[in-house]
């Protein structure tokens, strides 16, 4: 399959809510997918923070396992995905929210999203999958669809880390070059998301090691 076949490669992992919440969070257990969404909420409050008023984006938000959490602390939660089954499983679990959305992309964009119409975009635990080009579409983006004085977060896992080392390693050593499953997780550097957010005009450019994950934020 093609690397940037993200639709059709996610759409596969996807197909039921079981295999989509493992893709997703490594489990089917809806405690323990919770437990983690506190973890992320907690990411976000120490980097670019959580405000009631804010109107928030997240680009590929698989089962709503952040949206579930988030939604109830803001006005609005906006979640996209590429695949169309992830979409489709997130409506279904965040049924009961009234301030949520979600929408189809095409896994290289977010034309549906007009300009200046968020005051947050967040991207989380989706850079290991796509390649760094989309990393970088998708920052660019973000700035384009966030408002003046609007956050962006990012993260992936960190190359630079022991244990982002070993992922590295582990996956190296495990598939040949032509069985290497497109979706496998491909490490980022600070350097790299600096960088990006850099170039795609934020300032106030972070980044932070958090054990085997490097985090990335800015404003516009
Ligand atoms: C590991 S899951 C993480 C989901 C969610 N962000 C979370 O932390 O719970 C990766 C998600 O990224 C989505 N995805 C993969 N490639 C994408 C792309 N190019 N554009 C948008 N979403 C993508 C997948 O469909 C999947 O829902």
């Amino acid at each position: 399959m093609n690397k940037a076949d993200y639709k059709g490669i996610w759409n596969g992992l996807a197909e039921d809510i079981s295999s989509a919440k493992i893709h997703v969070g490594g489990t089917v257990d809806e405690g323990e997918l919770s437990t983690a969404t506190l973890h992320t909420l907690n990411v976000l409050r120490g980097t670019i923070g959580i405000k009631p008023e804010d109107e928030c984006l997240e680009i590929g938000c698989g089962v709503g396992r952040v949206g579930r959490g988030l939604a109830p602390l803001v006005r609005r939660w906006v979640g996209c995905d590429a695949s169309s089954h992830m979409v489709k499983h997130a409506r279904a679990r965040l049924a009961d929210l009234r301030n949520v959305e979600l929408v189809e992309t095409s896994g290289f964009d977010l034309k549906p999203l007009p300009d200046a119409s968020f005051d947050v975009v967040y991207c989380t635990v989706v850079f290991m999958h796509i390649d760094v080009f989309e990393r970088y579409n998708y920052i660019k983006e973000a700035w384009r669809v966030l408002r003046p004085g609007g956050r962006f977060f990012c993260d992936n896992t960190n190359l630079m880390t022991d244990d982002g080392w070993a992922i590295f390693e582990q996956l190296r050593t495990t598939y040949s070059p032509l069985e290497r499953p497109a979706h496998i997780s491909r490490c980022s550097t600070p350097q790299e998301l600096e960088t990006y957010l850099t170039r795609a005009q934020f300032r106030d450019v972070h980044s932070r090691t958090r054990h085997l994950w490097v985090d990335a934020w800015g404003t516009k």
